[in-house]
């Protein structure tokens, strides 16, 4: 892995980095090039081809606090593997960080949980059928995955700013075709709130290294059979676009 941009990272001082997910990319605006590394920059970190995804991080501030901003993600079902879609994690730890807020586009299956909203994610089901700890013996402990007290804090910050913010579990698959009607009605049966494509490694990677985790679905539309129509990955985008703004404000608004 590179290390000058280690050092980069290192010396611009940030202790928090956040992943924007599908449709969030453009809450960062054309940054200063000397603030941007693109991933393709730095050994080891595969960059996304799907639209809606760029590759890079940019070194910034919110609400007086410095941010490392990941702008886009690998994916497992672009056929990498868990340990080629956490690299960036790995990177984010040597380079000092020790939060991590990870978001993502996902399908609801809870029928309170309409299109459109937010969930703060408070505990994940691993579908994908793979990890990147495998071959590792890291038994690391998974109880409190996502961090108690910062959901604490996000919660009040949504409550301060009138902000809706709903709660629950989030099953990581591996796509990338979306679900069948079947194995919705099976996953809410699981206990499932919302569904996606992403995440579940990152924390799972996170955790294993010490970090922080905090994680949100942008309930981009009902998961498949809850709706008449089929589903899109415009759409989805097109969702998470429309939301990106009121997250950010509750992002702000908890640091
Ligand atoms: N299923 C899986 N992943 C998703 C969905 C979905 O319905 N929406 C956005 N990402």
């Amino acid at each position: 892995m590179d290390s000058f941009a280690i050092e980069r990272v290192r010396e611009f001082g940030a202790q928090i980095a956040i992943v924007l997910g599908s449709g969030l990319n453009s809450l960062v605006r054309d940054p200063a090039p000397k603030r941007i590394i693109p991933y393709r920059e730095i050994g080891g970190l595969p960059g996304s081809a799907v639209k809606g995804h760029h590759s890079r991080f940019v070194l910034d501030e919110m609400s007086g606090t410095r941010i490392v901003f990941a702008q886009g993600r690998a994916h497992l079902y672009e056929g990498y593997s868990a340990p080629d879609v956490t690299a960036g994690v790995r990177f984010l730890a040597r380079a000092g960080i020790k939060k991590l807020v990870l978001t993502n586009a996902a399908g609801s299956v809870n029928p309170d949980f309409a299109p459109g909203s937010w969930m703060m994610i408070t505990d994940h089901l691993n579908l994908t059928g793979t990890t990147p700890l495998l071959g590792k013996r890291d038994f690391v402990d998974l109880t409190d995955a996502y961090s108690p007290g910062w959901r604490g804090r996000f919660a009040e910050a949504a409550r301060a700013k009138g902000l809706k913010l709903h709660e629950g579990v989030y099953a990581g698959v591996l796509g990338p075709q979306y679900e069948t009607p079947a194995e919705v009605r099976m996953l809410r049966l699981l206990g499932a709130d919302a569904i996606g494509m992403s995440t579940v490694c990152e924390t799972i990677q996170a955790r294993a290294l010490g970090l922080e985790v905090a994680a949100f679905s942008c309930l981009t539309n009902w998961a498949a059979g809850l709706n008449p129509g089929p589903l899109s990955h415009r759409e989805v985008l097109a969702a998470g676009e429309a939301s990106g703004a009121e997250f950010m404000r509750l992002f702000g608004a908890a640091l």
